[in-house]
């Protein structure tokens, strides 16, 4: 592989022990559902000038190593005419693309999707270095049932996961592999464990078959929780069944695994975190963050698409980054 110095440079910068990844990659459809929760309309201008707000949070380096951005972002600048990912680049921010293209039902698979967006994969990447991402994501969901995912499901998804991941160690791109298990239904956490164990088992064994080098990707998972409909299973629980699956599934190679929030409320999530990193062993892999909502939503709901709302705003975004990075310790306490 030509590109060993380059991939692990960007390991180092995500990787330092103390820090985790923004998501901020919202794709249009998204971005226009959270906002409207928030009575903002979704455009061009209004995108820019929200993730302007979070881009300039002040002291966001502090807690965030890397942030991952949604094409549009890439492209766009702030108020003075830097461009955004240059903005965070200039702080110690490692700025990342989403590059997947959504998702839709899996033929032959009732109930399982995947994810599109493999085509022209290779291009859109040198184009995406070139723009100053250095590392990418992709997403790959997988609802649960008594019968999902399928056997078909859990290959078909672990094969995307995995030539998206060899085609950006190609280029010289980080990848964040990320599985899904997704939060929707009343399964029990017994049941999510279950499926996370199915769920990684084939992903490690795609991303080994397509030759993809874990010392230089970073995984994304879902955490083990009961669905949302049952009841909520305690933070020591969901660290027990995480470390436990993780370990029979996840090899040690893979520098860091950033777990993201999934719909799980921003207190929820940090002390899940929080629960996992008191439990974690010595030697293990680092256990950070990749959240969206669980950063995002009080810095949303105090914007409102209101210019004289960003310190406010700004203060909440820094408030679940540090919140955040205490649980990465096991320091956090509600
Ligand atoms: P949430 O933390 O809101 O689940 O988002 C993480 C993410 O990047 C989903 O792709």
């Amino acid at each position: 592989m030509s590109h060993r110095t380059e991939l692990q440079d960007t390991i180092n910068d995500l990787v330092d022990g103390h820090r985790g990844i923004l998501a901020a990659d919202e794709s249009n459809p998204t971005i226009a559902r959270r906002f409207s929760a928030v009575e903002v309309e979704s455009s061009e201008e209004t995108r820019r000038a929200y993730r302007q707000m979070l881009l300039s949070t002040e002291g966001l380096e502090d807690a965030i190593a890397g942030v991952i951005l949604y094409e549009e972002t890439l492209r766009q600048s702030d108020d003075n005419g830097v461009p955004l990912p240059q903005l965070i680049a200039t702080r110690g921010i490692v700025p990342g693309i989403k590059v997947d293209k959504g998702k839709g039902p899996l033929p032959g698979a009732p109930g399982d999707m995947i994810t599109y967006g493999l085509d022209g994969l290779a291009d859109r990447l040198q184009g995406y270095r070139e723009q100053g991402a250095r590392f990418a994501k992709w997403r790959e969901v997988y609802p649960v049932s008594d019968y999902n995912p399928t056997p078909l499901g859990l290959s078909a998804n672990a094969e995307m996961l995995a030539r998206y991941a060899a085609q950006c160690q190609n280029e010289g791109i980080v990848p964040i592999v990320e599985p899904e298990v997704l939060i929707k239904g009343d399964h029990s956490i017994t049941r999510s464990a279950e499926v996370h164990e199915q769920v990684w088992q084939a992903v490690f064994g795609a991303l080994q078959r397509h030759g993809v080098v874990l010392e230089y990707m970073l995984l994304k998972p879902s955490m083990v929780t009961a669905g949302q409909d049952a009841a909520t299973a305690p933070p020591d629980q969901v660290a027990e069944l995480t470390l436990r699956a993780l370990r029979r599934s996840v090899p040690l190679a893979v520098p860091s695994i950033n777990f993201l929030s999934g719909g799980q409320a921003p207190a929820e999530a940090t002390a899940n975190l929080n629960a996992l990193n008191q439990r974690r062993a010595d030697g293990l892999w680092q256990l950070s963050f990749s959240f969206a909502r669980a950063l995002q939503g009080p810095a949303l709901e105090a914007w409102h698409g209101k210019t004289e709302n960003v310190p406010e705003a700004q203060a909440a975004l820094a408030l679940r980054a540090r919140l955040s990075q205490l649980a990465m310790q096991g320091k956090y306490a509600p």
